[in-house]
């Protein structure tokens, strides 16, 4: 089941997503948080920081696993995702650097890597709330349009929709990897709860093929409707094309 929380802007979605993780962690103060990286969510990490400061959120006992990691990129390089998570939420909470977990993207045996994260995420006791953004082709973590939903944490060619994409973080497109480790698409579906977060208007189109039409492979986010408990933390900018055709989907209202 799919819920919306639509809000007028990104720093109401950030708000917003940022008290369901805080609602999370506050039931369950070792919750396994399932995270993700790029623009989207940054704002939600900025409401957790500040939170923590004002010690309305305790991450002393909190772990993490995130959804991806360049390959090839070693995680003290800047571009690299783990320096992004340090950089703009690890080291500005309370929480034990040691269980952040993210996978390896400079490991000599990337394969074993990718088992080893699985099972790391296995043992910890399964995803309790997964943070997830969006990419325009619909990928969620680093899973690409394909022709099958690829169930295990796996080593993806990244499309060059999403090198460019995600060019603005480096110098030039040339310099983007080529390839990267995700969490598959049956990993994040074994979260116990899903919090998508999507804003502005290039957003939209991708929102409403999610959730209104066929689930498909070469859109990987429309898996989702399957999921049994999926809240999207939305700006009035990514909802135009859901508003404009008009289609009727759950409200949150207990926020
Ligand atoms: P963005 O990326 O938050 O930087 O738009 C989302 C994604 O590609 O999953």
């Amino acid at each position: 089941m799919t819920r919306f929380i639509v809000t007028e802007n990104y720093d109401q979605m950030s708000e917003k997503a940022a008290l369901l993780i805080l609602r999370q962690i506050n039931k369950k103060d070792n919750s396994l948080l399932g995270l993700a990286t790029g623009s989207t969510p940054v704002g939600t990490y900025e409401n957790l920081i500040k939170w923590n400061q004002q010690g309305l959120v305790d991450f002393a006992a909190v772990k993490t696993v995130s959804l991806d990691e360049y390959m090839g990129v070693d995680e003290n390089d800047e571009q690299s995702y783990r320096w992004f998570m340090n950089d703009n939420f690890f080291n500005k909470v309370n929480i034990k650097i040691e269980n952040t977990h993210i996978p390896m993207g400079k490991s000599g045996d990337i394969e074993l890597e990718c088992r080893n994260y699985e099972d790391r995420i296995n043992l910890l006791g399964g995803i309790d709330l997964q943070l997830l953004g969006i990419g325009e082709n619909g990928h969620i973590g680093f899973n690409e349009p394909t022709s099958f939903f690829e169930k295990h944490t796996h080593v993806v060619a990244l499309n060059d929709s999403t090198r460019k994409a995600n060019a603005r973080f480096f110098e030039s497109v040339d310099k983007v990897p080529t390839h990267a480790i995700t969490m598959g698409i049956g990993v994040i579906m074994a979260a116990r709860r899903i919090v998508l977060v999507v804003n502005g208007s290039h957003k939209a189109q991708a929102l409403y093929k999610s959730f209104f039409e066929n689930v498909d492979p070469m859109f990987q986010a429309s898996i989702l409707q399957y999921h049994q408990d999926v809240t999207v933390v939305a700006d009035q900018e990514a909802m135009q094309v859901i508003n404009d055709k008009k289609v009727v989907y759950n409200d949150f209202i207990s926020l």
